[in-house]
């Protein structure tokens, strides 16, 4: 937040009286926060976010202003393209600008702890490093316009069931690992104007009135300077709230909150500095938006909508092809069957409150007939009713339509009452009826292709089946464009997963303990989610994070890394060559995971940690560069509460898929400056070897047992040992080694029959300090 704002907002507050500033920190009405005639302070306005501008016009859930429906998260995701997301961004501002809109509830970087999540659609992935920069990028277009955000839904907000009350368990490591991450990267590098605190308490702490998340983490450790607001109705106690830093109450509660903060204030629950740092920031944001609106803008809806389509087309993952069955030629197509309902009236949104009016949408079975060939018959037939149900007169006339056609594209996905906002999916499963569907045309048209709309992971049972699978997600107005687009070559899928396709259910990460259903959800599964989870446990995916096919082939050569070793302050470049080794022009997302060669706690086999997305024509070849710095190799350590480097080789792998990273290198990094927690009685003896205080005491805390512990002791004294007879000794000097390793220096004391005196050792740890 820019300075000038803060010093104008708290000359402001200098000026308000206790009840102006209870006012402020409820909103008025749905959407706006109060003004202050007296005191100049304008009203903005906030609405829903985040593929779209949700801009509610009278009641709270009447119609909302005609917007362009953008692809939705996990879609947008999929195109793994931060500049594409930036120019979404900046569409999606131009339209809050025409709209009189201050403020865009979005984006939603939540993990996608499991499939089942009914908002994954609203979410970008399971990785916090891919959904950070996603959101980093989406921030920033928005805001280069001169309108805020509100990243959300802070913190470890994964499940519908219960939202407003099943406390997410999470240990600290991976809170820090996973869960806080993404919201980490987009604070620091894109500053968002707001944060949505959750719904849910975070190890049982209401993450409104979680001081922890407020302050400790948000504000003081990634230096956030925006306006924290409740979801809406997330206050549980405002006065708590207050004084966690939660700065405003959305929908307003009229006087029932303002009347307890004023009573909390006269009588000191809230203490008046308290109350001023927590109107400051609302202020800044209200000036800033007030300051930076601009009253001329009008956007064009078709650029916008053709916006909506590339984005769309960029979205969809080509998941199989077998030979070449796609894409169509239109100029040699005699005939395609195109069956499914949803060809005709597509899903491309998700349900709840991101719901868009769309300024117009377009079909893919409008759009392929605009771009097949004059000669090209082509052919329809629903297959299913609107829940996904079918009969068999539907499967008849879907079978006799295919057969007569040369290709058949089945159009199957997930219902709105499948998947949503306030609900989580009760299976993996795509509707009987649609799975029936797919089976009945692939058995009769060996030509096959399956085009998916659908916001998160679905299972294919009848992926053998078919020729081709195209996953077209919830690809907004635009989408049936983007679906046409892709089917006749017209786009050359470039997508990749940006979650895990499971194979079954009972393969997922969180299962059977998702959604928890008492009110307290155990992350017990810990860091292991989405790949990290598959990779770990060898658990075959049906499709792999980071997967997509194209039109084109692309090769990875030459990977190189400016230095074999280095210290962790000094950070790394890793560049490499993608060619496009194909036909066609394309796009390929080339990633970087790093693994950690003998981690010192359970660690993900690979992490993502950078990823870019390269154009090339046929033939062509282009470098990639990436960074790494220290925190890319660290994890949390939870004897300092910090992250930390452990000194150690680490693998880079590279390539187009988390399952296919053909370019592989080592590196060693030393640790620097590392800080080591005290010493204390209770230290492993192997602690006192690794801490640089603690090391020159080792030999004395070994030797107490009067003991060889080295293979070099262990046959120092007899040289005329047979090789057997040393191995042997140095054999059992290592499982010594190993017992006395892993034990608390104060039993040395016991062991060694009081030899070694609790005396002895409190001046080993006096000298260690
Ligand atoms: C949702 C938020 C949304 C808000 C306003 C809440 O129910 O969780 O994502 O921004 O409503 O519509």
């Amino acid at each position: 937040m820019d300075s000038d704002f803060i010093s104008q907002a708290r000359a402001l507050v200098a000026q308000m009286t206790l009840e102006e500033k209870a006012l402020l920190l409820s909103g008025d009405g749905w959407w706006k926060t109060h003004r202050i005639d007296r005191l100049n302070v304008p009203s903005v306005m906030m609405t829903d976010g985040p593929h779209g501008v949700r801009k509610v016009e009278g009641a709270a859930l009447a119609a909302s202003v005609p917007a362009t429906c953008f692809p939705t998260a996990s879609a947008l995701a999929s195109a793994w393209n931060t500049d594409l997301i930036r120019e979404v961004g900046m569409a999606l501002a131009e339209e809050c600008q025409a709209n009189d809109v201050q403020i865009l509830l979005g984006p939603g970087v939540n993990m996608k702890r499991s499939p089942l999540g009914g908002r994954n659609f609203e979410y970008f992935s399971e990785d916090p490093v891919l959904a950070g920069k996603l959101a980093a990028a989406y921030i920033q277009g928005v805001q280069s316009q001169g309108v805020g955000t509100s990243l959300k839904h802070y913190a470890a907000n994964n499940q519908e069931f219960e939202r407003m009350a099943a406390s997410s368990n999470v240990d600290e490591r991976t809170m820090h690992e996973i869960y806080l991450p993404a919201f980490e990267l987009a604070v620091k590098e894109a500053q968002p104007w707001s944060v949505m605190a959750a719904y849910n308490p975070v190890n049982g702490v209401y993450a409104t009135e979680n001081e922890w998340l407020l302050q400790g983490i948000l504000r003081a450790r990634w230096g956030f300077q925006g306006l924290v607001v409740s979801d809406w109705g997330a206050i549980h106690d405002r006065i708590e709230a207050v004084n966690a830093g939660c700065n405003l109450e959305m929908p307003g509660s009229g006087e029932f909150h303002r009347d307890q903060i004023i009573q909390a204030a006269r009588t000191g629950r809230i203490p008046p500095a308290t109350l001023d740092e927590v109107v400051v920031p609302l202020l800044a944001v209200i000036l800033k938006a007030k300051a930076l609106h601009r009253p001329d803008v009008a956007f064009n809806p078709e650029g916008h909508d053709a916006l909506a389509r590339r984005a769309a087309g960029e979205s969809v993952v080509l998941l199989k092809n077998d030979g070449a069955l796609l894409p169509l030629d239109p100029a040699a197509l005699k005939s395609v069957a195109l069956i499914g309902a949803f060809a005709k009236t597509p899903r491309y949104q998700g349900a709840g409150s991101s719901q868009v009016n769309p300024t117009r949408i377009s079909t893919a079975y409008e759009e392929l007939l605009k771009l097949m060939g004059k000669d090209t018959v082509v052919r329809y037939a629903a297959g299913y009713a609107e829940e996904g149900e079918t009969t068999s007169e539907l499967l008849d006339e879907a079978r006799q339509q295919a057969k007569e056609a040369e290709v058949a594209v089945v159009f199957a996905g997930l219902p709105d009452s499948y998947e949503s906002e306030g609900f989580d999916r009760a299976s993996l499963e795509l509707p009987p009826g649609h799975n029936e569907l797919i089976e009945a045309v692939a058995a009769v048209q060996p030509n096959t292709v399956v085009v998916l709309m659908n916001g998160s992971a679905v299972t294919m049972p009848w992926a053998g089946k078919v020729g081709a699978i195209i996953e077209a997600w919830l690809g907004g107005q635009a989408g049936g464009g983007a679906v046409a687009d892709a089917l006749a070559g017209r786009v050359n899928p470039s997508g990749k997963l940006a979650e895990t396709f499971p194979a079954r259910l009972e393969d997922t990460p969180a299962y059977p303990d998702f959604p928890a259903r008492d009110k307290n959800a155990l992350y017990g599964e810990r860091c292991f989610i989405g790949y990290r989870h598959y990779d770990a446990r060898k658990v075959a995916p049906l499709f792999p994070f980071g997967f997509g096919l194209s039109y084109t082939t692309f090769a990875y050569s030459d990977l190189r890394v400016s230095a074999s070793s280095i210290r962790d302050t000094e950070g790394v470049t890793v560049e490499l060559e993608v060619k496009n080794t194909g036909q066609r022009a394309g796009k390929e997302v080339v990633q970087l995971y790093v693994r950690e060669q003998h981690p010192k706690v359970a660690r993900p086999e690979k992490e993502l940690k950078a990823f870019t997305k390269v154009a090339l024509e046929p033939g062509e070849e282009k470098t990639v560069r990436f960074r790494l710095e220290k925190r890319d190799f660290a994890c949390y350590d939870l004897s300092i509460h910090d992250w930390a480097v452990n000194s150690g080789t680490f693998e880079l792998l590279a390539g187009g898929s988390s399952r296919d990273l053909p370019l592989r290198q080592m590196i060693n990094v030393e640790a620097t400056g590392r800080v080591y927690p005290p010493l204390t009685r209770d230290s492993l003896l192997k602690e006192f070897a690794a801490h640089p205080k603690g090391k020159a005491h080792y030999a004395t805390l070994a030797n107490a047992f009067g003991m060889g512990n080295s293979d070099e002791e262990a046959t120092a004294d007899t040289p005329d040992l047979t090789p057997e007879e040393a191995a042997a000794k140095k054999k059992a000097a290592r499982a010594v080694k190993a017992f006395l390793d892993d034990m608390p220096a104060y039993k040395v004391s016991a062991f060694s029959e009081g030899r070694f005196t609790p005396r002895m050792l409190d001046d080993i740890l006096r000298q260690a300090q």
